[in-house]
């Protein structure tokens, strides 16, 4: 048996999953960000422990026996996130999450001073990444950077909670830009540009290997037989990525979340810091990945419904089947946009509203908004020489059939839906514990079964291809307007 543990930003999820992959049990407990500025995104990294006690409580409740012979423990979470500890190991701040857009100042001094963020490190320097924060915070609260003796990204604070050690794993490292990514390891001037040294990292393993085992008093809470060993595991597009089977090179898949990605497996370093591209290592040993990341996806979605007070299966299911884009554009940017623009400062906007818009037209423009992103993605990793013609789907977004058609004909690929397209990331997450308990990936990121392939439309491509040319010019004409 094994456990996967996703600390997502909307929730905490955990799995429970058979010696044969099966899914016996899961659990999910919620999370909220604060937003105490405008463009600020912060979590108590607690909020994170409470949950992971809650859902792991939940599984002891309904699957005890299955959960007493647990072998292993994988870990995924969002990446990015910079969470600064103490000598005793307390955090001093509230967790600076990956779609916080503060450090827009330090990127552009640590990208002066430092070439070897896009060398070494290979990704342009962009507020979401964990370094610009530290420096952030450096500049901007020096009582609380003289005092950290430890920089852990999310899902590792909740592995020092449960095994007590300092340890993060290759692909969520990467996205800290402290990696030299081709190498795997920590780069001392890449650290030294923010004033840190190796000291104040975590030791690094691979995402299959273990990490450390569970402490025995929070495996005699949970009643586990013998200590679990817990995983490197993975950030949680890495996490998804091994979820889905997408660990041999050239596979892909599509992650409508809180934010939306496209992902690609590649059996090399492949930077393109020109379009925004984030080139990482993945969570299996000697292979990296790239991806396109646009910030708002779903939160796109649960804004809208937020402010029409209908939830967003509602709205989906309101608007059915689309046979063409919607006469209203909306440009995605909520709190500013990764791929390709890499800017902090634009918003989101509708433009073509009319008397006849209603909640559907504007559902429709979302959804309509969040694949031209995800469009802007492809093309760079395109510029960057992948070429994808077919992606799983993973992600909550990925439940609306309407979606995924709007994004297999404007992207011209086909998209394949997993039975189990919501479990992405926890799913590899517990993947990688059964590889760390048994020493071995052999066997282990199997693709999953299909519900459904959903081919591109022809006549709808031409229509997508049309909308997304006029969809193309708001952003420079939001930029100019200075919104
Ligand atoms: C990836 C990224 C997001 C977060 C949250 O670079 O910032 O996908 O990992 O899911």
């Amino acid at each position: 048996m094994f456990i996967g543990l996703d600390v997502g930003t909307s929730s905490v999820k955990a799995i429970l999953l058979g010696e044969d992959q099966s899914l016996i049990a899961s659990a999910t407990s919620d999370l909220t960000v604060e937003r105490p500025h405008p463009g600020w995104s912060e979590q108590d990294p607690d909020s994170w422990w409470r949950a992971c006690e809650n859902v792991l409580d939940a599984l002891k409740v309904e699957a005890p026996d299955a959960l007493a012979a647990v072998r292993g423990i994988g870990l995924s979470g969002h990446m990015h996130g910079a969470v600064l500890l103490d000598r005793e190991g307390r955090p001093l701040r509230p967790c600076i999450l990956w779609n916080d857009g503060r450090s827009g100042k330090q990127c552009e001094e640590l990208t002066r001073s430092e070439p070897k963020f896009q060398t070494l490190g290979g990704n342009l320097v962009m507020p979401g990444f964990t370094a610009p924060k530290l420096q952030w915070v450096r500049e901007n609260e020096p009582e609380v950077f003289a005092k950290t003796e430890m920089v852990l990204l999310p899902k590792d604070y909740v592995r020092f909670k449960l095994t007590g050690d300092y340890v993060g794993d290759m692909s969520d490292s990467a996205g800290t830009l402290w990696l030299d990514v081709a190498r795997r390891d920590w780069s001392d001037d890449l650290l030294a540009a923010t004033g840190l040294d190796r000291s104040k990292m975590p030791r690094l393993v691979e995402g299959s290997e273990s990490s450390g085992t569970l402490k025995p008093d929070l495996s005699a809470r949970w009643g586990f037989a013998t200590p679990p060993v817990v995983a490197g595991g993975g950030g949680d597009n890495a996490a998804s990525a091994c979820g889905v089977g997408a660990v041999d090179p050239g596979s892909a898949f599509v992650s409508l979340g809180t934010s939306g990605v496209l992902f690609v497996t590649n059996d090399r370093f492949s930077p393109n810091v020109g379009g925004a591209v984030h080139a990482f290592c993945h969570a299996v040993p000697q292979t990296w990945h790239q991806m396109g990341v646009i910030l708002s996806a779903t939160d796109s979605l649960n804004w809208l419904s937020g402010i029409v007070k209908k939830s967003p299966g509602e709205l989906t299911q309101a608007l059915g089947r689309v046979s063409g884009p919607s006469a209203v554009s909306f440009l995605p940017y909520l709190g500013g946009e990764r791929t390709p623009h890499n800017d902090v400062d634009i918003r989101a906007g509708f433009a073509g509203i009319s008397h006849e818009t209603d909640d559907a037209v504007l559902t429709h423009a979302v959804l309509d908004g969040v694949a031209f992103a995800l469009k802007d993605c492809l093309d760079a990793l395109s510029v960057a020489g992948t070429k994808i013609d077919r992606v799983l789907a993973v992600g909550g977004g990925s439940r609306s059939q309407t979606w995924l058609e709007i994004i297999a004909s404007l992207l011209n690929v086909t998209v394949d839906v997993p039975v189990d397209g919501d479990f992405g990331a926890s799913l590899g997450a517990a993947r990688l514990g059964q590889a760390a308990a048994n020493g071995s990936t052999d066997g282990i990121f199997g693709k999953p079964a299909l519900k459904t392939s959903i081919d591109p439309v022809p006549a709808l491509n031409e229509h997508y291809a049309e909308a997304y040319g006029r969809w193309r010019k708001l952003y420079p004409a939001f930029k100019q307007a200075g919104f």
